[in-house]
């Protein structure tokens, strides 16, 4: 508590609203006894103005385009650390010590396979389906075969719960890609690491042996870094609504997944790049911006503008530096779509429509053109998101879940329908 307060009058009624700092940060005014003391509830549909909880883990300065992860700068932990560092310091609030970080690689390395019987769960869905709709079925079934680690209360199994998450949903991921373009599974290799294991089991075929190449995994390392964890987005207020009421982790990741696959939210990066292969050309470009301001028409820029970034995201410079390595890694470095978007991004950073709405580039807008490079069909952007995102939504759920004060998320409403009225029969309507 800070001591000081809010004060607020409705009606006859005025209530003093005690109000708590952070370590950084804006304060929050504490409004859980508004309603008891005024009979009103706020109102605040997109949550643009209301904090859900108290978090240690990530903190995001949109106006600055700051992001830290327990402190330490995202363009720090994806220059100088590895993935799985990340998830550690996610996951425990420190960074690992040498042997710590050895003892937690190992552990996720050897949770990696998925029971053999997971893989029939592939074979109901159609080759068609999208990848994303088979994760969200074949994350959510996994609380089907781990019911060892369902019990929330008890810190070990969720422990094994969170690691076994991390380990599995690339060999998931890959399975559901593998599936969607009709080749065998590959399982996980003990002796990759996990960015380079989860490349061999997307690409890998048994005719021939697979060579990592190092710049790709390097990259694919430092995509899934920048995807890890972004504070209270949707996709994980999804999982911590859904954990409030004691739903399995396995069940509760599953509603981040299907939350993430929104074409506003992860589904951006796919929706990103099938823009710019709708725009096909520089020529094109002041078409659709012209479309982007025009309030009567539905197109936005994908890729473009975030809720709580005023400022360039900070991860999509760090995406953007990594874009031209592995363009220039494949030889594609005048992959047109990556001039059309180098020109987007140049007019929509000058345009004062833009600039007056405060629309920055956001990390889809250039994931997207990596990851086709990489050789990622458009269909599995979004799974790829899901992946890294897994251990931001497991720490926040597990926050969630220590913390003392949580209890059932249950929002109310401002209620516009119909007074109560009386039942009309049939024949009298
Ligand atoms: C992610 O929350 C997170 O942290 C998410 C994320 C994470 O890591 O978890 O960062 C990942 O989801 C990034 C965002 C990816 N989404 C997109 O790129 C889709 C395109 N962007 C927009 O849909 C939009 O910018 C949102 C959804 C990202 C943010 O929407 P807001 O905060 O609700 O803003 P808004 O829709 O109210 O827009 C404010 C104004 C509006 O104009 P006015 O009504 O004020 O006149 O800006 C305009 C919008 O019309 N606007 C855009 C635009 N985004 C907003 N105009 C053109 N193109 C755009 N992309």
């Amino acid at each position: 508590m800070t001591g000081k307060s809010a004060n607020m009058a409705l009606g006859d009624k005025h209530v003093d609203l005690p109000v708590k700092s952070g370590s950084i940060g804006p304060d929050v005014i504490d409004i859980g006894s508004l309603y008891k003391q005024t009979g009103a509830f706020t109102y605040d549909p997109g949550f643009t103005s209301t904090a859900s909880c108290e978090s240690k883990i990530t903190y995001i300065d949109g106006d600055a385009g700051i992001l830290l992860h327990r402190g330490y700068p995202i363009e720090q932990l994806a220059e100088h650390g590895d993935f799985l560092e990340t998830c550690y310091l996610l996951l425990y609030g420190e960074l690992p010590t040498a042997a710590q970080k050895k003892d937690f690689d190992y552990r996720v390395t050897h949770h990696t396979m998925v029971h053999e019987q997971m893989s029939r769960f592939f074979t109901g869905f159609r080759r068609d389906a999208h990848p994303m709709a088979v994760m969200c079925g074949c994350v959510g079934a996994l609380s089907a075969f781990y019911h060892d680690s369902t019990d929330i209360t008890d810190p070990h199994q969720r422990m094994v719960a969170s690691l076994r998450m991390i380990a599995k949903m690339p060999t998931l991921a890959a399975m559901a890609y593998k599936y969607h373009i009709g080749q065998p599974f590959v399982y996980p290799q003990n002796n990759l690491d996990y960015a380079s294991n989860f490349l061999r089991m997307c690409f890998a075929v048994p005719c021939e042996e697979y060579v990592v190449n190092p710049v790709l995994s390097r990259a694919m390392d430092r995509i899934f870094i920048l995807h890890a964890d972004h504070e209270q987005n949707a996709s994980t207020s999804t999982v911590r609504l859904a954990g409030s009421s004691g739903a399995n982790p396995f069940a509760c990741i599953a509603a981040g997944i299907a939350c993430l696959w929104g074409p506003a939210h992860g589904g951006a990066n796919e929706a990103a790049l099938n823009m710019l292969t709708e725009i096909g050309s520089v020529d094109c470009i002041p078409e659709y911006i012209a479309r982007a301001k025009d309030k009567s028409d539905p197109f936005r820029l994908m890729g473009f503008g975030h809720r709580v970034y005023k400022n360039y995201d900070p991860r999509a410079k760090i995406m953007q530096k990594t874009t031209h390595e592995v363009l220039g890694e494949l030889g594609h470095k005048d992959d047109p779509l990556l001039q059309v978007a180098m020109e987007l991004e140049r007019i929509a950073l000058t345009d004062e429509y833009f600039i007056e709405k405060k629309l920055y580039p956001n990390i889809d807008f250039y994931s997207g053109i990596t990851l086709k490079a990489m050789g990622f069909p458009t269909t599995m952007f979004t799974v790829l998101f899901a992946l890294a995102r897994t251990v931001g939504w497991i720490a926040q759920w597990a926050e969630m879940i220590e913390d003392p004060e949580q209890r059932i998320g249950r929002p109310r409403q401002l209620y516009t329908g119909e007074p109560q009225r009386d039942y009309v029969p049939v024949s009298k309507r």
